[in-house]
């Protein structure tokens, strides 16, 4: 058995079973790219600091490039014995240039290491996200394009409340993927600060320049000059996974509104709604019922957002006790933050790709309208007495159509006097679906200019 890096001390080697526990090379090999980029950048430091030999550093960092070219053509060999990334690759870089690469360490712990590379990973991962959001937008602005003037019923605790316009409804969810997408670029300017150097708790008494392997790494605080986003604390730096916390909480609110989305077209997708028709390509049938045509990506988009909440609970409860500084336990944050990325990134995809390949079925929508009394608050606004008394007005109104099983413009001019005087000849310019949505006008309403100039700003945004 190969002597561990660490090993010094020891008399003994770990037991099969330790060793099987305890690594985890077989999850964040994922973060080879950015380790190395790291070492490369921690390498550079050294040598202009003085701390090795600009020889070493070519050595080491040539050795760097050919490690990252097996490993991405498959020849590398991960080992569990090498513990976690950060071993294998250290180990790895000795085994091929030999004593320049244990100098590499010097400076340098696998506590500040795997917060960097992880920092790294993450901001990574964030753009990829913000950039599948705002496809998703992209998708639904183009739906929301397509169905101008398609008015479907408004719905409070799923009971039809007011008409809206179907964009107006579209484009509700692309405003709430605008805050998803702020909330990780919020989080990103938090998580840019780099730690390297913080070592294994307490900094170092060696004369490193935490500044240039910021600046390399490219950790940049927005206000400040680049390259001077460094950690404060290097108790902090190690210890915290506040980073990975808030991200994975900015991805489970994300997956909160992919829910609520696929819940809603699940549902229209139904015989009962009937307002959505999915296209065959994004719909999958039964093994046994042979006329099914279910919706699956959708109820899969909202299935996982299961596990996104429970990535970011676990992060919490993994992170809740811990004493600082580092601990082990902080091993078990890679999983977590590399199942919730995978998932919203294929939840964003294939709600974009959903999208993309549904029809509103504007028939059935039509004949949905006139059930339900869509129009009652906006005669309720039309009567001109106080809303009080005009919200009792209308409301003895809806009851007569209730009765006689009709709507609100079908009762006569007499039998609405007869709840009311008030009630004159225009109030059938109020009555009906079509009338009833003419009269939205508030910002941010589903009046009809209001809604097409909303839509033409996000065009230009996210289009043009
Ligand atoms: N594999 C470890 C992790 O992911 C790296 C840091 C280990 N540090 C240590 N002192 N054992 O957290």
């Amino acid at each position: 058995k190969e002597a561990k890096l660490w090993g010094g001390r020891f008399e003994e080697g770990v037991t099969d079973a330790v060793e099987r526990f305890t690594e985890s090379i077989s999850f964040d090999k994922a973060l080879y790219k950015h380790d190395i980029l790291g070492s490369r950048a921690h390498a550079s430091m050294l040598a202009h600091q003085g701390l090795i030999s600009d020889g070493d550093r070519d050595s080491i960092i040539g050795g760097l490039a050919q490690i990252e070219k097996q490993i991405e053509d498959g020849e590398f060999v991960w080992r569990a014995d090498r513990e976690d990334v950060h071993m294998n690759i250290e180990a790895a870089l000795t085994d091929l240039v030999g004593e320049p690469a244990k100098k590499l360490h010097t400076a340098r712990s696998r506590n500040d290491q795997v917060s960097t590379d992880f920092r790294l990973w993450c901001r990574d991962a964030i753009d990829v996200i913000v950039e599948r959001i705002k496809l998703l937008q992209v998708a639904l602005v183009t739906l929301a394009k397509k169905n101008e003037g398609v008015i479907v019923p408004g719905y409070t605790h799923l009971q039809r409340a007011q008409p809206v316009l179907l964009q107006h409804l579209l484009l509700a969810y692309v405003e709430q993927l605008e805050r998803d997408a702020g909330r990780l670029v919020d989080c990103r300017v938090r998580m840019n600060f780099c730690p390297l150097g913080a070592c294994a708790l307490a900094g170092t008494g060696l004369p490193i320049d935490r500044f240039m392997t910021s600046k390399a790494l490219g950790f940049t605080a927005p206000l400040r000059n680049s390259g001077d986003a460094i950690t404060r604390n290097s108790i902090d730096a190690v210890s915290d996974r506040d980073f990975v916390l808030e991200f994975l909480s900015a991805n489970s609110i994300t997956a909160v509104h992919l829910s609520r989305l696929g819940e809603e077209w699940v549902l229209w997708a139904s015989e009962e709604f009937g307002f959505l028709i999915p296209s065959d390509s994004v719909s999958t049938g039964s093994s046994i019922m042979p006329q099914k045509k279910n919706p699956d990506p959708m109820e899969l988009v909202r299935g996982k957002s299961a596990r996104v909440v429970g990535d970011l609970v676990s992060l919490l409860v993994l992170c809740k006790g811990l004493p600082h500084a580092y601990n082990r336990d902080l091993q078990e944050d890679k999983e977590p933050v590399f199942d919730s990325v995978k998932a919203i990134i294929g939840m964003l995809e294939v709600s974009a790709e959903f999208a993309q390949n549904v029809t509103f079925n504007q028939d059935r929508i039509r004949k949905a309208l006139p059930a339900g009394h869509l129009d009652a608050t906006t005669l309720a606004d039309y009567l001109g007495v106080p809303f009080r008394t005009s919200h009792d007005i209308a409301g003895r109104s809806v009851g007569l159509c209730v009765s006689k099983n009709c709507q609100l413009q079908d009762l006569s001019l007499d039998e609405l006097r007869s709840i009311n005087s008030v009630f004159d000849e225009d109030v059938y310019e109020y009555l009906g679906v079509e009338n009833s949505i003419k009269k939205f006008s508030s910002y941010g309403s589903t009046g009809s200019e209001c809604v097409a100039s909303q839509l033409d700003e996000w065009i230009t945004r996210l289009i043009s």
